[in-house]
């Protein structure tokens, strides 16, 4: 089978969705890599590197897209929302996808993919059980995502982070909170720790708190439960308008007295929560930093614009997408690694082993023979239950 790589053509994007590095292990189990020119030179991938471990490189978006059995991207027409869609008149039937596709983003766009014929498989629906572990991407983004939160708000801040004593005298450590700890929280944790901030991190769901210790974080403790804090997935679960509203009471102090606040807080499939007000902005010290990784979905910051960086009340809102993709090297080299474990699982003996008891292909296949075949993505946007779950 032949795997194609094209250039992401999201604005500013600079991942590529597979690397030099992966390219013989996958050689060896029979695949063929084609690779549009150019397509990993912002993350320090040159046509070179490629020809060297094996690959084909070609001159245009389209041959790829004629030649390859299956196409790995980064960011899919879905994720991809500004120049995406021109992937739909080059995909056909029966050809793989697999990429970031916003499975839960616009009904829409999920049935302009699913009438192409291709057989999308979305990366953010991999499960999160120990078997999937090595291809889930989201998690590996996510990481990412937090180690630069603190780079970028520390580069903001006025202050510096650590502790340092001088002749002049001693500065006292910047404090940093962390709102949300999943994956990009706890990375955000052990960052702003390794700068020398003082760090305390707050999520609804109480089992983090050891994590949190672990990292050396405090956490902050609210008197107030959230109702069945985790599903079953180990995602929050939505809470009711009382719940924010409390919660948001009793986070203003502690966000007050924050140098930097890092809010990470997400539901899948609904707008992000408003964990910071308007309010609480205005307590907070001039000079201070958000940085709100959740802006793409809504934001967890009520002043949050998203992809903008703005000043209110002294205090500089960062309402960060696609911070990945400022480190496109190491991001790429991950996502490479989580596509090829994925790849390898999919395929053998160069055939498509598609098998819908499998839960890791089950899940994260999106469409198939022009339909939407996803049970969990069906069943979010109100479509009527195919007869096998998970099968077209
Ligand atoms: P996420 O990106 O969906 O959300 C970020 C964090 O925000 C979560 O910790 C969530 O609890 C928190 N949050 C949501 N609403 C909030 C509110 N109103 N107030 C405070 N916090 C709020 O989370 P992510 O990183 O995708 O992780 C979700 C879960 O999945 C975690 O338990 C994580 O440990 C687990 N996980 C398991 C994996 C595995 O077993 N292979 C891999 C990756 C994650």
């Amino acid at each position: 089978m032949i795997i194609g790589v094209p250039k992401e053509i999201y604005p500013g994007e600079r991942r590529v969705a597979l690397v030099p590095l992966v390219v013989p292990n996958l050689i060896k189990s029979g695949f063929e890599i084609v690779i549009e020119t150019g397509a990993g030179s912002e993350a320090g991938c040159p046509d070179a590197f490629y020809v060297e471990k094996g690959a084909k490189i070609v001159p245009t978006r389209a041959d790829v897209f004629k030649t390859a059995d299956i196409i790995t991207q980064v960011l899919c027409y879905g994720a991809n929302d500004l120049t995406g869609k021109a992937d739909i008149a080059l995909l056909r039937k029966d050809q793989i996808l697999i990429g970031f596709l916003r499975p839960l983003g616009s009904l829409e766009v999920v049935q302009q993919i699913a009438a192409t014929g291709a057989m999308a498989f979305c990366v953010e629906l991999m499960p999160r059980t120990t078997r999937a572990q090595a291809m889930d991407a989201l998690s590996t983004m996510a990481s990412i995502n937090g180690y630069k939160a603190v780079l970028v708000a520390a580069d903001t801040l006025p202050r510096i982070l650590p502790m340092m004593t001088t002749a002049a005298g001693t500065v006292t450590p910047a404090r940093v909170l962390i709102l949300g700890v999943g994956v990009a929280g706890l990375q955000a944790i052990a960052t702003a720790k390794r700068l020398g901030a003082v760090v305390s991190a707050y999520d609804l769901r109480p089992a983090v708190k050891e994590q949190v210790q672990s990292l050396g974080g405090r956490f902050v403790e609210l008197p107030l439960e959230a109702k069945d804090a985790q599903d079953a997935r180990g995602y929050a679960t939505a809470q009711g308008e009382e719940f924010y509203k409390r919660q948001r009471e009793l986070l203003g102090k502690v966000v007050a007295e924050q140098d930097i606040v890092i809010t990470t807080a997400v539901i899948p499939g609904k707008k992000a929560p408003i964990l910071v007000t308007a309010d609480m902005v205005k307590d907070m010290v001039p000079g201070s930093v958000i940085l709100d990784l959740a802006a793409e979905r809504g934001g967890n910051c009520e002043l949050t614009k998203s992809g903008e960086t703005i000043v209110q009340h002294g205090v500089t809102i960062i309402g960060c997408i696609n911070l990945a993709s400022t480190a496109p090297y190491h991001a790429s080299q991950l996502y490479a690694r989580n596509l090829t474990n994925f790849l390898l699982h999919i395929v053998k003996d160069q055939k498509l082993a598609l098998n819908l008891d499998d839960e890791i292909m089950r899940d994260t296949l999106l469409t198939r023979s022009g339909e939407i075949a996803n049970a969990r993505v069906r069943e979010f946007f109100s479509l009527p239950a195919l007869t096998a779950p998970g099968k077209a």
